[in-house]
């Protein structure tokens, strides 16, 4: 049975779309981990869109399961990380205008910058996973620079319909074999829903899920009613206009 991570980034979208306190991206990990998620995902990103270095230390505290922190192969975040300590983290590239995280980190090409970044969180004992695209180049470059797992990505599966799916399955199910030939844990997430995911937990080398939007998209839906309803009973009824 594989593992859910549970990315919460979008709790924090909405917080700071008001810049108040609620809601608290710590309370959803709390519900979250009640809910059987195996472990919460956060992505401290460069412009701070949504997860704060607060929330982050304020979830190490709380989160009882594992914290799998999302970043940017940048200095900054590293000392971050290293003062922190969550128990995973995920590489993943970032630019600024992109609305999520777009494609996978190119690793193949870049193994000299990696593969000392990737040495120091491990030396630290915090096990480091690559975000990447189901490419044998990048998986083989994954290996060589001392990567705990890989995340494969999983957005191309998710956006594309037939005959393409199957063309972005193959290539998910042909790169998680060869991560775990490889000795490489294999993590896929990104656009995976309630739907779609489905298909891939067939295949059994991967060994966690991480998904964000979907579950978010299905709390605020499956939520609203009751939300409604506690609205409903703070406001006595008048008689009359
Ligand atoms: N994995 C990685 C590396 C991501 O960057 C994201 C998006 O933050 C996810 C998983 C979750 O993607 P989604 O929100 O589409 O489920």
């Amino acid at each position: 049975m594989a593992r859910l991570g549970v990315n919460i980034d979008h709790v924090a979208t909405l917080r700071q779309a008001r810049g108040g306190h609620e809601p608290d991206p710590v309370a959803a990990a709390v519900l979250a981990d009640l809910g059987g998620a195996d472990g919460l995902v956060v992505h401290l990103r460069e412009d701070r869109r949504h997860i704060q270095e607060r929330d982050l230390t304020r979830l190490r505290d709380v989160v009882p399961s594992s914290l799998n922190l999302e970043m940017a192969a940048e200095e900054a975040i590293a000392a971050i990380a290293l003062r922190v300590r969550p128990d995973a983290v995920t590489l993943v590239p970032e630019r600024r205008q992109e609305l999520t995280t777009e494609g996978g980190l190119a690793v193949a090409g870049h193994e000299d910058r990696l593969a000392p970044f990737v040495g120091r969180l491990r030396d630290a004992g915090i096990p480091v996973s690559l975000f990447i695209d189901p490419d044998p180049a990048h998986v083989r470059a994954a290996g060589r620079v001392g990567a705990d797992a890989v995340e494969l990505h999983t957005g191309p599966y998710a956006n594309s319909r037939r005959p393409d799916i199957d063309r972005a399955f193959d290539a998910l199910r042909e790169g998680a074999a060869l991560a775990r030939q490889l000795g490489l844990g294999v993590h896929a997430g990104h656009g995976l829903t309630y739907h779609n995911i489905r298909r891939l937990t067939a295949i059994t080398d991967i060994v966690e899920f991480n998904i964000g939007h979907s579950i978010l998209a299905r709390a605020v839906l499956v939520g609203l009613e009751r939300a409604v309803r506690d609205m409903r009973a703070c406001i006595p009824f008048t008689a009359g206009r």
